[in-house]
């Protein structure tokens, strides 16, 4: 599994200078589906922000779920709040590798 920066570099490469998926798995010296997996795994990124859905989550509710989700405002620090948004985020990684 790549690094958070790494991912974090191929993003860049492949949406903000547009190289092409050989050139930044060359570049980077990582494997091309590596590279399709950190451009294509952003499910989150156009949803609702993560943060948005634990601190407020009633304001939003996803289809199909009932609004019983309590608000954790106030009850886990900023750097909790990170650490849960990085947990997350790992999961829809794990999700897009699975066969
Ligand atoms: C630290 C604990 C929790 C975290 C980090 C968390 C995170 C989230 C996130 C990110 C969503 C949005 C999902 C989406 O938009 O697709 C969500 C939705 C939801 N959560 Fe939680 N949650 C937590 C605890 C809980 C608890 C304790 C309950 C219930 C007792 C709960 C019930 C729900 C439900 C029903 C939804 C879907 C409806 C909605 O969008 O509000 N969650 N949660």
């Amino acid at each position: 599994m790549i690094s958070p920066e790494t991912r974090v570099q191929i993003r860049r490469y492949y949406y903000a200078e547009h190289w092409k998926v050989g050139t930044i798995a060359s570049e980077l010296g990582v494997h091309p589906d590596a590279v399709r997996n950190a451009i294509e795994s952003n499910r989150f990124a156009t949803a609702r922000p993560l943060r948005d859905s634990i601190l407020d989550p009633a304001a939003q509710v996803a289809a199909g779920y009932q609004p019983i989700m309590p608000s954790f405002a106030g009850l886990v620090s900023e750097e909790q709040i990170l650490d849960l948004i990085a947990y997350i985020e790992s999961l829809a990684d794990r999700e897009v590798r699975a066969p």
